[in-house]
């Protein structure tokens, strides 16, 4: 029986952290024995606000190198970069012009990041979920895994794939978001009202994967808590409740389990059982990602071949939709 399509794209903003981890890249790499996997470096929705250009380069490397340390295998999976494939931003085009304004409007992701900007926001900025779904519909994606952040920009890309169909006629696969029952929202250290992100300026929010085992230890030390003792699961307690879902994740022990392992305990020792955790469960991955660093051309080799298979099935997509647009 044919295999299913997984597609997901990760940005090359910043470095990558636990919550891309555990809400993302982790279950990319379980899944992907079952399904036909496309992963995507996606540069083009990286760029809707402003980057180094140096930087973005040296990310772009550093986040498609992180995906094969973490178990992503060419068996699989198709790793690439956006940009080298051009149906995304000629698929992206056309989008354009059958979303109504109105849909982008209500993206809470563009609200929050345009807030933070005011009157320097771009077009592209406001456009990004429309370049998401064009990335979603050029390969016939029936699922796609992400974190709860990007839950409605993948029901927007369903509701613009039904939309075409019912314009032009059936050309393309509507989607379903996959988001993990535990780890689709990993929140900041200090801020556990926030989620982790990949932002500069909050750098200690963060768990980074390449984190030496000292970053993580300090980071892990001076992780916001409450004035309570009991180490427990509870959502009105944000901090210790953000801690034990993350030993969760990494343990795969019940919650049960863990807070009876915690009964009697103090936050110290929560923090440095969790840090001692996090540094052995990131090992494996840092280890590999050095390997991979040292070896002259691999990446690109990688890289290449991936945009080869990308480009091949894309491009059968946008001539496709070309043909029915009338384009051709
Ligand atoms: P981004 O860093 O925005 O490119 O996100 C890449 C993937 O990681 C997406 O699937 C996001 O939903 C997921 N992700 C980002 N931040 C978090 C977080 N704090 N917790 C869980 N998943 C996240
Ligand atoms: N917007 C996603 C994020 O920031 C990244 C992304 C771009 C994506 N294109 C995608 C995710 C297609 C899934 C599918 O997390």
């Amino acid at each position: 029986m044919d295999k299913k399509t997984v597609f997901s794209g990760i940005q090359a903003s910043g470095s990558l952290h636990l919550g891309n981890f555990l809400g993302a890249i982790r279950n990319w790499v379980t899944m992907q024995n079952e399904f036909n996997n496309y992963f995507c470096v996606v540069d083009l929705h990286t760029i809707t606000v402003p980057q180094d250009p140096g930087t973005l380069r040296e990310k772009t490397r550093e986040v498609a190198g992180l995906l094969f340390a973490a178990g992503i295998i060419e068996e699989n999976s198709v790793v690439f970069v956006q940009s080298h494939v051009k149906a995304h931003s000629e698929l992206a085009w056309i989008l354009n012009c059958i979303t109504p304004m109105g849909w982008l409007h209500r993206m809470t992701q563009f609200k929050e990041k345009s807030s933070k900007q005011k009157e320097e926001v771009s077009v592209g900025l406001f456009d990004y979920p429309v370049l998401q779904a064009a990335d979603i519909l050029l390969y016939d994606t029936h699922l796609v895994p992400v974190g709860e952040d990007q839950k409605q920009h993948v029901e927007l890309c369903r509701d613009i794939a039904q939309r075409f169909n019912y314009l032009y006629g059936e050309t393309f696969v509507l989607p379903d978001a996959f988001i993990p029952p535990v780890g689709g929202r990993v929140m900041g250290l200090s801020n556990p009202e926030k989620k982790m992100s990949k932002s500069e300026e909050k750098k200690e929010d963060s768990i980074f994967l390449l984190d030496t085992p000292d970053q993580i230890r300090k980071k892990l030390k001076k992780a916001t808590t409450d004035s309570l003792k009991d180490i427990r699961f509870d959502e009105n307690r944000p901090g210790v409740n953000n801690l034990l879902t993350v030993y969760q994740l990494l343990t795969e022990k019940n919650r049960e389990e863990i807070e009876s392992h915690f009964e009697g305990k103090n936050y110290k020792e929560l923090k440095e059982e969790l840090a001692e955790t996090v540094i052995e469960s990131l090992r494996p991955l840092q280890e590999n990602y050095h390997e991979l660093a040292g070896e002259e051309g691999y990446l690109d080799q990688m890289l290449s071949r991936g945009a080869e298979i990308a480009g091949e099935k894309a491009e059968s997509k946008i001539n496709q939709v070309w043909e029915q647009l009338g384009l051709r």
